[in-house]
């Protein structure tokens, strides 16, 4: 396992996880990492080969072996090339956010891509957001997470940045998928951001980070 820190933050779609992971990881020093980027970017070729991931799973498992994901640092953060392409607003669009929690119950899928988020803290000091990364990818790490927000609250977030997204469906699949489920993992911190604005989850976690030793002068 990796000598480096790993700060896991997980929660349901719009809980805030990555603004306050990128804020985090920038006052720490440290790289942000979503590994929501991961799913979207492979959904977005499983699109563009035109597969339907619940009809055909075994044709989108083939195509992790034709598929190339390289991730590289830029600004601190994970900047992700697929094929060779920089995927950049696909990864949003209708089309991936109604299938990447389909693409992302396909046991194998997780499996490979888990294993890229691993190698993410190899070189640095991370913060990694996503559903699984304190349950699942980091077990061991003392620093973990869960954002949470009631569902009106993150419905009207996810409204506000005009992102016609079906956060419902989406949080349904995750928290129920066999394999790495969403959920509160093993002694992470829970903080539930309805009334906190952003600057304050940002100093929960890093009052909750310095008590743990994790300040900006000890990286
Ligand atoms: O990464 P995740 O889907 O969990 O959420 P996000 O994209 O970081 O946050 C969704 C939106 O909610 C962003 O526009 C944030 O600025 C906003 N937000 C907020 O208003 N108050 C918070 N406490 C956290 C996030
Ligand atoms: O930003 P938002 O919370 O809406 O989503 P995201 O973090 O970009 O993740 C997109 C989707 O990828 C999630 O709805 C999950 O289906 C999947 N995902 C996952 O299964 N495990 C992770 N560690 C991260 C994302």
């Amino acid at each position: 396992m990796s000598t480096h820190h790993v700060v896991a933050i997980d929660g349901p779609a719009a809980s805030g996880k990555s603004s306050v992971s990128r804020k985090v990881a920038e006052k720490l020093g440290y790289a942000f990492v979503s590994s929501g980027l991961m799913y979207r970017a492979f959904t977005w070729v499983v699109c563009e080969v035109g597969l339907d991931p619940e009809a055909d799973p075994d044709a989108v498992v083939a195509l992790l072996d034709k598929t190339k994901i390289e991730a590289s640092r830029r600004d601190n953060e994970l900047f992700l090339l697929v094929n060779g392409s920089d995927p950049g607003d696909a990864l949003t669009s209708d089309y991936v956010n109604g299938n990447v929690s389909k693409v992302a119950k396909i046991p194998d899928v997780r499996k490979a891509l888990v294993k890229q988020q691993r190698a993410c803290a190899e070189a640095t000091d991370i913060v990694m957001e996503g559903r699984d990364i304190g349950s699942v990818v980091f077990p061991d790490t003392p620093y973990k997470f869960y954002l949470d927000a009631s569902e009106v609250v993150r419905a009207r977030r996810r409204a506000a940045q005009g992102l016609g997204d079906e956060i419902a469906e989406r949080d349904r699949l995750d928290s129920t998928r066999k394999v790495s489920p969403l959920k509160v993992a093993d002694g992470a911190t829970k903080i539930d951001t309805s009334d906190l604005t952003l600057p304050q989850v940002v100093e929960a976690l890093l009052g909750q980070l310095s008590e743990q030793g994790v300040t900006p002068s000890s990286t």
